[in-house]
């Protein structure tokens, strides 16, 4: 496994819709892989195809829902690959909340997101599964896939962290 450059912010990559994947094969596992490292590494959430120069439709999220509150020192972070993937529903629901990104540090917006998420995509091999999403895993998906789109935190923010930084946080 290797780590990847994470595209930053002005690069035009990070606009363009994606385009399918079409070959399930030991390169996409590598792909795949590396970006489980690199998201660690850069202690992220998740990281879509656009952010390590892949144009293509695919893309990871930290999967936390079993994570003990107490983490064990051999605990093993669990990744969901998401390749071709669909949102077949958003709940009317929604919350805003401030959210990063990998590609804009230093940016934090508030953005205003579907409470539960149902998706369908492909695994490494191909396979189709489907996955119903609530909290922090749902507005993951939500955020990873519009990168498949070219929208950012950037086009969907309604403010940013920086703009009413709270006078009562000294740092
Ligand atoms: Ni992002």
């Amino acid at each position: 496994m290797a780590l990847r450059t994470i595209v930053q912010d002005g690069d035009p990559i990070l606009k363009k819709v994606c385009r399918p994947v079409t070959k399930f094969d030991d390169r996409l596992a590598t792909l795949l892989d590396d970006m489980h490292e690199t998201l660690l590494d850069a202690n992220g959430l998740g990281l879509a195809g656009p952010q390590v120069g892949m144009m293509r439709r695919l893309f990871v999220c930290l999967d936390e829902r079993d994570k003990p509150e107490e983490v064990p020192a051999d605990y093993q972070e669990k990744f969901i690959d998401f390749v071709n993937p669909e949102i077949e529903y958003l709940s009317e629901e929604t919350d805003e909340q401030y959210e990063g990104c990998l590609s804009f540090p230093g940016h934090n917006g508030a953005v205003v997101r579907s409470k539960s998420v149902k998706i369908k995509a492909q695994d490494r091999t191909g396979a189709w599964f489907e996955l119903e999403a609530d909290g922090m895993l749902a507005r993951c998906i939500q955020h990873e896939n519009d990168h498949l789109n070219g929208v950012t935190i950037m086009d969907r923010a309604t403010h940013f962290y920086e703009d009413d930084y709270p006078e009562d946080n000294e740092e």
